[in-house]
């Protein structure tokens, strides 16, 4: 067993473990890849400032999400697929989540449907929706997210239309996985993998089967979504989700201040910086940059979370230090569940809560609470 000592060592792991379709639909983006890259590169870029003789003795991570408590300012994400990464994936997530003391959220794109989450956790978990053409479909949605006792309703707003990720194209994402002969070779190699899956009841949309079409069978992912999802969404539906859901709302993919704005005024508690992880708009900003604008828009009325490129606990520091209250994990936990299934979340969730707590430590910060901009050094700057 390699000693793992940095998520990027999980996505190795990942990468031998689960099938090459599935592992790439997780680690890639969209088109050249441009937003995905400038999401790590602008948070590497930010430097953290090194503060010393500052008793740091003892150190708080603790927080509140969307109102609720978290062992550290770190959320799981919605991911699709993730019951295809490793078998019964968004159950293993959501437990390994819920045992860490983090939120979960379930993916509408999810393997494992929201019931089978919801008997397989004791703490509610988070919803993520996706507006389909049918809107009684959507409002079904939500009513089993309410059934299911979800404490927060989280609307994606970036993908009414899904911007092309080349890979996914060349590898013949479907789901089921689409047994072509590079498939079937590459599966042969990951024998764990496939015996896991077979023994699975979960290896389908669960949220879908058996009420939209394309539901069921198979069929690839973006031929899907462009049948389903619906490209009419505006601000107006927001306000109707909002109508139907009288929990906690986050709206998630918001780039722009004057989006922000639209988001809070459309009636959301919290909303998402984020660039789906480089997923679609190629071109755009990296969602570090484009954070600052929004926190200044609507940082005093609302909560602002952040996403897109974050793999550590100094990328949470420094989000935090540009206004974020706090943080999710998409690929960085997906690495992880690849790797070593629930035990592998486990870890990634592990090292990042290591890495935020020494580099708190070393520039000098106590408490989550107290993180400002003032761990970030900035050049020709003096505090
Ligand atoms: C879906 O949310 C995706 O990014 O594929």
């Amino acid at each position: 067993m390699p000693v793992i000592t940095c998520n990027e060592d999980l996505r190795r792991l990942a990468m031998r473990r689960a099938p090459r379709a599935i592992f790439d639909y997780a680690d890639r983006g969209s088109y050249d890849e441009s937003t995905l890259r400038a999401n790590r590169a602008d948070l590497d870029a930010l430097k953290l400032r090194q503060r010393v003789m500052i008793d740091v003795d003892t150190r708080v991570l603790r927080t509140r999400l969307v109102g609720e408590e978290a062992a550290m300012p770190v959320a799981l994400g919605p991911t699709g697929l993730t019951g295809i990464m490793h078998a019964n994936g968004e159950i293993l997530a959501a437990r390994a989540a819920q045992a860490f003391g983090v939120p979960f959220t379930l993916s509408t794109m999810s393997i494992c449907s929201i019931e089978a989450v919801r008997a397989a956790v004791e703490k509610p978990f988070w919803f993520q929706l996706y507006v389909m053409r049918d809107r009684g479909f959507a409002a079904s949605l939500i009513e089993r997210a309410k059934a299911a006792q979800c404490s927060a309703l989280m609307l994606t707003a970036d993908l009414q239309i899904q911007g092309q990720r080349h890979r996914d194209i060349k590898n013949g994402l479907t789901v089921p996985p689409r047994l072509t002969l590079a498939n079937l070779l590459d599966i042969a190699t990951k024998p764990a993998w496939a015996l896991r899956m077979l023994a699975s009841p979960h290896k389908n949309f669960g949220n879908l089967a058996g009420s939209v079409p394309g539901g069921k069978g198979l069929t690839t992912l973006s031929q899907w979504i462009a049948g389903q999802f619906d490209p009419t969404l505006s601000w107006k539906d927001v306000a109707w989700v909002r109508g139907l859901w009288p929990g906690k709302l986050i709206v998630k993919g918001i780039l722009d201040a004057d989006d922000a704005r639209a988001a809070v005024d459309s009636g959301a508690d919290a909303v998402v910086v984020s660039n789906h992880g480089g997923r679609q708009l190629d071109g755009a900003p990296s969602s570090i940059s484009a954070l600052p604008d929004i926190v200044d828009a609507v940082g005093q009325r609302t909560e602002v979370l952040f996403d897109s490129g974050v793999r550590s606990g100094q990328d949470v520091l420094k989000a935090m230090a540009l206004g974020a209250r706090g943080t999710f994990i998409g690929k960085a936990f997906l690495y992880g569940l690849g790797a070593m299934g629930q035990a592998g979340v486990h870890t990634a969730l592990e090292l990042i809560h290591k890495e935020l707590d020494v580099s708190m430590a070393l520039t000098g910060t106590r408490n989550v609470a107290d993180i400002d901009g003032r761990v970030l050094w900035k050049p020709g700057v003096r505090s």
